[in-house]
């Protein structure tokens, strides 16, 4: 923020230089151009992987467990007067009249219309369709953030602009269309038309780069996500309280860029349920998750939102995954499940209190890449089938023992084939699969298996390596929140005698990046409440970055 305040005094002095050797000359193809008023402000074969994971299994059987529990500097090309552009013939603006750099300085209809010159107080210069911006008014959408008509698309092309001007002292722009023998005016945000300019426009000034192109549904949670450091056995678990995430959005915005890094956290004060039976053993859970972020993912069979696990006789009946007793390996949830919809995992303590622990798969990974690359390829690029068969639980929805001859399961089946470190366009680390207990049978091609295997046992000895193994305590009443994309949990070790009662439940990528989404716009329009909804809904996240970056 400060780099621009002096950047945006650094151009305004320019100006002031400039405007006072020069006389003022009109557009020369627009004599009616519109003028700005004074501103309001990522081979060696089998042998690598059988000695490397050799060796690893020495590492881990050797090493002790750890007890405890758009400000960049402005081109000089950009700005006028420097040699990079040429000096437009505008009239130019009085020096206040730039106090912003994405303030509208001038603005032209040409092409009987059909076009609009725009140009911004940054010195950047583009033509825009007038089909576009009328496409792209607020004031074709209603109050439920729908277009009012679905015919009005055909209607674009009689279109023009009679006439544009900026105003608000360069911080909105006006713009008379006509069609048909009709006029409207509407009124368009500086800023808005700044952030779309570079994807929308045509660029008119020699130093302008290619065209931004928006590709996918983005993210605003993707700056983040590149600069994610690893961490170690050491790690501080981040701490929040529970009542202060469920009034501020502010600590919700940190929440949910603290679960993209470091991906863990401990909520405290989530509070102890009114009853232990399963229909309310989780409720403060639930409840908080959805004022935060939004409804757990509904599970295919179980009537609740969330699962239960108890340390008793009972519980384990219910399978192997539901025994306390027996030891698993540091893994990510959802494993089974195709996509992995569970992105944020919730663990709940509501009854005892225990130890835990937990790694960073992003840090075994890239360890991987560093010392063992001919494996980091085999990981990244060959894929395994993670599946099973649920029966856990009745057509009720009620957890059932898998035991049990007496009662019908609701069995579904489940199949995902995905490679264990999945890297996204960049070669980053977009998302770790790990669970030897639901791998499935994988149909690895013969030339590959054994290397693969190798690697695979390296792998999985790095998972349990006490190096990367953050032990905490877990105290009753308190919320374990981990990225399961990134980070693995194992069994909890439970003090003899401690009756235990612990609910889980997951939310997905999509409904956490759009509650992020959501959430900036709300601190964008606080910051600036012309910024409001007509402006930061309906857009691109590649635009919307801008936005809620400068704003
Ligand atoms: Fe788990």
């Amino acid at each position: 923020m400060m780099m621009i305040r002096e950047e945006t005094r650094a151009l305004i002095g320019q100006w002031r230089a400039r405007v006072g050797a020069r006389p003022t000359t009109a557009f020369p193809a627009a004599p009616t151009t519109a003028m700005v008023a004074p501103p309001r402000s990522q081979q060696a074969g089998r042998r690598f992987a059988t000695s490397a994971a050799k060796q690893q299994q020495r590492t881990v059987l050797s090493t002790t467990v750890s007890s405890t529990t758009s400000s960049g500097k402005i081109p000089e090309g950009l700005l006028f007067g420097s040699g990079g552009v040429a000096a437009p013939t505008m009239q130019r603006p009085s020096v206040e009249a730039v106090a912003a750099l994405h303030s509208l300085v001038a603005c032209e209809p040409i092409n009987g219309g059909k076009q609009l010159v725009l140009e911004f107080a940054d010195g950047s210069k583009y033509q825009v369709h007038t089909s576009w911006l009328k496409d792209s008014s607020p004031s074709n959408r209603g109050p439920d953030f729908y277009r009012t008509s679905a015919a009005d698309v055909w209607k674009l092309r009689d279109f023009s602009i009679a006439s544009a001007k900026p105003t608000e002292e360069g911080q909105q722009l006006e713009v008379r269309f006509k069609t048909q023998g009709k006029s409207q005016t509407d009124r368009f945000e500086a800023q808005w038309l700044h952030a779309f300019a570079p994807f929308v426009g045509k660029p008119l000034y020699p130093s302008a780069k290619a065209a931004e192109v928006v590709r996918g549904t983005g993210s605003l949670l993707k700056p983040l996500h590149r600069s994610r450091k690893a961490w170690k056995s050491d790690v501080e678990m981040p701490v929040f309280d529970a009542a202060e995430l469920a009034a501020s959005e502010d600590a919700q915005v940190k929440f949910l860029e603290n679960m993209v890094d470091p991906g863990i956290a401990l909520v405290t004060g989530v509070g102890q349920p009114e009853q232990l039976e399963r229909e309310f053993a989780g409720k403060p859970m639930e409840d908080l998750v959805f004022t935060i972020i939004g409804k757990l993912n509904q599970h295919p069979v179980r009537s609740t939102t969330y699962g239960v696990m108890r340390k008793t006789a009972e519980s384990a009946k219910q399978g192997a995954d539901y025994d306390m007793s027996n030891p698993l390996s540091m893994h990510t949830d959802h494993s089974v499940y195709q996509g992995t919809p569970g992105y944020l995992q919730f663990l709940y303590q509501a009854e005892g209190s225990v130890t835990s622990k937990v790694c960073d798969g992003l840090a075994l990974a890239e360890y991987v890449r560093e010392h063992h690359p001919d494996a980091f390829r085999l990981l990244t690029t060959v894929e395994m089938t993670h599946s099973s068969r649920n029966t856990l639980y009745s057509r009720e929805g009620a957890p059932r023992s898998v035991y049990d001859q007496s009662s019908s399961p609701a069995p579904f089946e489940l199949v995902h084939t995905h490679p264990i470190i999945q890297l996204d366009e960049d070669g980053l680390v977009e998302k770790v699969v790990q669970s030897e207990t639901k791998r499935g049978v994988c149909a690895l091609s013969y030339d590959v298996y054994n290397e693969f295997m190798e690697a695979y046992e390296l792998w999985t000895q790095l998972c349990e390596d006490p190096r990367f193994i953050k032990h905490f305590d877990w105290p009753e009443g308190t919320m374990v929140v981990t990225n399961n994309y990134r980070t693995l949990h194992g069994r909890a070790s439970v003090p003899p005698g401690m009756a235990r009662t612990m609910c889980f439940g997951y939310v997905t990528k999509i409904l956490v990046e759009n509650r992020y989404r959501l959430l900036k716009q709300g601190q964008a329009e606080k910051k600036n409440p012309e910024m409001d909804s007509r402006w930061l809904t309906r857009i691109p996240n590649q635009v919307l970055e801008k936005l809620t970056t400068s704003a």
